[in-house]
């Protein structure tokens, strides 16, 4: 178990905030992690996992033991007539298992193409986009639990999923560490091109015959369109959630904005598009120093180059407010704030 002291988390979070973390280490193998955890150095300090660092916003330097995962495998671990079972360690990157998946032709993942970070923080929050999440596609997983030093199944049910939402973030937040996911995937594809931009991204590809492989390149090809590349400009993608209110408040909305976007969330709820709220408050494109509001999709907030966590947040805040001022519709963090 090699310890780190001091080191800077900025290659570690894809919002390239400059902070550092009082200890630092990884782990590689369940062995190693259970030494860890067992460590005194572990339990005399506030601890964190880190993935990929795509779903985290650091305000100040993490004064405790950061987790970096590094699990990897992917197998095949059963079957039934309709299924392939693929199991794969936490540490794994998502893209690169989608890829693997659509190599060997197991559908179900392919809409949620060129999400960043790892297959441990899938389930975390349920990541999703175009028309398909986690949930969708989730067998089991398996989890170290922290205080009792075992390992734990958790089916679908016990995962209790919701938009952007699991069990982990709430009721075990901090409590157990994801170390593999077991997925459940289809033998047979059923296309899923609900999303419009699919079907017209699709057709402009000239793609005559569907396929997983398709849909993948499809929607790679949207996300490049209008998300910013964690390489070039720091993010986590979506830093709000696209926030949930009754029929009737969307209607009376409605009828004072008639182009507000807003999908069915159930038969009494309406999910609004908060791009669509932050761009008519005016944010889309604002910079204030090197944080910023994405240029092409306002739901993102960007760092520039130096911005600090606290500042990112600090636009958050004003953009909460400017939202609840002009909508009446209070915006939900869906970055992690650290
Ligand atoms: P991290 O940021 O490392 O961690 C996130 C949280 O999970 C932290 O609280 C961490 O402590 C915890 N955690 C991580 N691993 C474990 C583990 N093994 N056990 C226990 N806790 C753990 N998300 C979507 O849902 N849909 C999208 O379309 C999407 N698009 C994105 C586009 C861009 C450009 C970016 C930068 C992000 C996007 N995201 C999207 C958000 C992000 O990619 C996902 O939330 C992803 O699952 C985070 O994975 P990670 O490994 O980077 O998690
Ligand atoms: N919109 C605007 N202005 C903007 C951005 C969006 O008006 O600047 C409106 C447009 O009408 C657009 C609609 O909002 O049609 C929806 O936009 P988009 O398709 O880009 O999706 P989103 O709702 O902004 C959600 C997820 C994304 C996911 C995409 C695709 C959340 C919080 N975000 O974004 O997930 O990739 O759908 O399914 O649910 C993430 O979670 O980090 C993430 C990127």
């Amino acid at each position: 178990m090699q310890i780190q002291e001091n080191i800077s988390l900025r290659p570690y979070n894809t919002f390239g905030i400059d902070v550092t973390a009082r200890f630092f280490t990884s782990f590689n193998s369940l062995e190693s992690l259970q030494e860890l955890v067992t460590s005194p150095l572990f339990n005399s300090q506030p601890h964190m996992v880190l993935g990929g660092g795509s779903n985290v916003l650091f305000t100040s330097n993490y004064n405790g033991l950061v987790l970096r995962n590094e699990l990897t495998g992917i197998e095949r671990v059963n079957e039934d007539a309709d299924h392939y079972y693929i199991r794969a360690a936490a540490g794994e990157n998502w893209h690169q298992f989608v890829l693997h998946c659509i190599e060997n032709n197991y559908a179900g993942v392919e809409n949620l193409s060129l999400i960043p970070g790892n297959v441990g923080a899938s389930p975390m929050q349920n990541i999703g986009a175009y028309g398909v999440e986690i949930k969708d596609v989730f067998h089991e997983l398996e989890a170290y639990s922290i205080a009792n030093n075992t390992a734990v199944i958790f089916n679908k049910e016990d995962c209790e999923f919701g938009y952007r939402e699991s069990v982990f973030k709430k009721k075990y937040k901090g409590k157990f560490i994801i170390t593999s996911v077991t997925f459940r995937l289809s033998k047979q594809a059923n296309f899923n091109t609900s999303y419009g931009a699919i079907q017209q991204e699709l057709d402009a590809m000239g793609v005559q015959q569907l396929n997983i492989a398709a849909i993948s390149q499809a929607v790679i090809n949207i996300r490049r369109s209008k998300l910013p590349d964690p390489a070039v400009t720091g993010n986590a993608g979506s830093f709000f959630k696209n926030p949930t209110i009754p029929n009737e408040q969307f209607e009376q909305l409605k009828q004072q904005h008639p182009a507000i976007v807003g999908y069915s969330a159930g038969t009494s709820q309406t999910k609004v598009a908060a791009g669509w709220l932050i761009e008519q408050a005016g944010w889309k494109g604002y910079r204030t120093g090197d944080a910023g509001c994405h240029p092409k999709q306002a739901l993102v907030l960007v760092n520039y180059g130096h911005a600090t966590g606290n500042q990112v947040y600090a636009l958050s805040e004003e953009i909460v407010q400017s939202v609840q001022d002009r909508f009446g519709i209070i915006l939900e963090r869906e970055v992690n704030i650290i």
